[in-house]
């Protein structure tokens, strides 16, 4: 039999099941491994009625170096692993450096491990533009320096790369490819599977959107004395679905062994930047719906501005991106409505 199951880790989480969807109507097998410590199980019910199939999916903590071996040696046709699995709070890193380390560095290892052991050999990993911090030209290309982390989080992503940049150049069978993403946003159509943050949202559309159904009071704009045409930062926001068809491509690529080079990273955004101002406009003149919001001052560690040259992406992936910011908007909140009303 041949080794066609993809191993989906934090396949519960919001990039990790838009993800599994799209590989499922594909027809790939999924299996999902998940620690549930930022997702819900119902997850995978809503993942079935969107795709008509059901993914296995096994509760485990990466960092649990046996449990993990137990998981390659279960499944012995898992082809590839697409890797989501990661805490990703800037702020909390900040004050639990050693948690963030921990976690998302002592799965990548295990995974690794597992993988040379169990003659796995292809890995996609979850990578972050925050790994260019603020780029002197823009847009940013892949040949952009990486520059000294902002947060253990942003640490955390660099030195999981590293790790992937010597781990294929010890063992030449595994092979794997980075995507560093911009800023994700947005919901599936079918309003099934999203992103739920819990507690107070720290990302900018999921407090647009709970400000906007009352859950919240009032956005805070982080400055508008940037250097930017109306003073808000900018960021290059993509829609969720879009990102999770680069990973089904990125995966192939690795399957038919076309990155000849072993270890590759590829900037996935859409290539145009919207400040922070911009995006609150056009939520709500897509959703016709006012957005209460106030000004403040700088929130710490953010970057002025950033967006991608999506180029190689598009050149070797064959990989672009669909909708623009109407349709995130659009999508994040049908969303956010169907929480709320408990329909997802
Ligand atoms: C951050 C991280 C990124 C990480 C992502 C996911 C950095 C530099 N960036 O992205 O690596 O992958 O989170 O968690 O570490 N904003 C407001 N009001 C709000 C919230 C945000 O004005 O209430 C502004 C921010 O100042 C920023 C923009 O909106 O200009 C986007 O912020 P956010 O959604 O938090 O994403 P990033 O900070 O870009």
């Amino acid at each position: 039999m041949s080794k066609n199951q993809v191993l989906v880790t934090g396949g519960t989480g919001y990039i990790g099941s838009h993800t599994v969807v799209e590989l499922q109507n594909q027809g790939y097998e999924v299996i999902i491994v998940d620690d549930l410590s930022n997702s819900e199980i119902e997850v995978v019910d809503r993942i079935e009625k969107i795709t008509g199939k059901r993914p296995f999916f096994e509760e485990l903590d990466l960092v649990n170096e046996s449990g993990v071996e137990a998981l390659f040696k279960k499944y012995p046709n898992i082809g590839s692993v697409i890797h989501f699995a990661a805490f990703k709070a800037v702020g909390e890193s900040v004050k639990e450096p050693l948690k963030y380390y921990q976690n998302n560095i002592c799965s990548l290892i295990n995974l690794l491990n597992s993988m040379k052991k169990y003659k796995v050999e292809n890995m996609v990993f979850s990578s972050s533009c925050t790994v260019y911090g603020q780029p002197e030209d823009l847009p940013v290309t892949e040949s952009a320096k990486v520059q000294p982390a902002e947060s253990p989080y942003g640490n955390t992503k660099q030195i999981c790369e590293e790790i992937l940049r010597d781990t294929v150049k010890a063992f030449p069978e595994i092979k794997a490819i980075a995507l560093r993403y911009f800023n994700p946003v947005g919901a599936h159509s079918s309003a099934l599977i999203g992103e739920l943050p819990k507690g107070v949202p720290q990302n900018l559309v999921p407090f647009i959107t709970q400000t906007a159904i009352g859950l919240r009071d009032q956005l805070s704009v982080f400055g508008d004395n940037y250097n930017t045409p109306d003073g808000s930062a900018i960021r290059d926001y993509i829609h969720v679905v879009d990102l999770a068809k680069a990973h089904i491509i990125a995966a192939e690529r690795l399957l038919e062994n076309k990155n000849e080079e072993g270890y590759e990273f590829f900037n996935l955004g859409t290539g145009t930047g919207s400040s922070v101002l911009e995006v609150i406009n056009a939520f709500e003149k897509v959703n016709d719906i006012p957005v209460n919001y106030k000004i403040v001052d700088r929130r710490e560690g953010d970057v002025e501005q950033i967006w991608a040259d999506t180029t190689i992406a598009n050149e070797i992936l064959g990989w672009k991106a669909e909708s623009g910011i109407d349709e995130m908007m659009e999508s994040a909140w049908k969303w956010e409505q169907a929480i709320r009303k408990g329909n997802a």
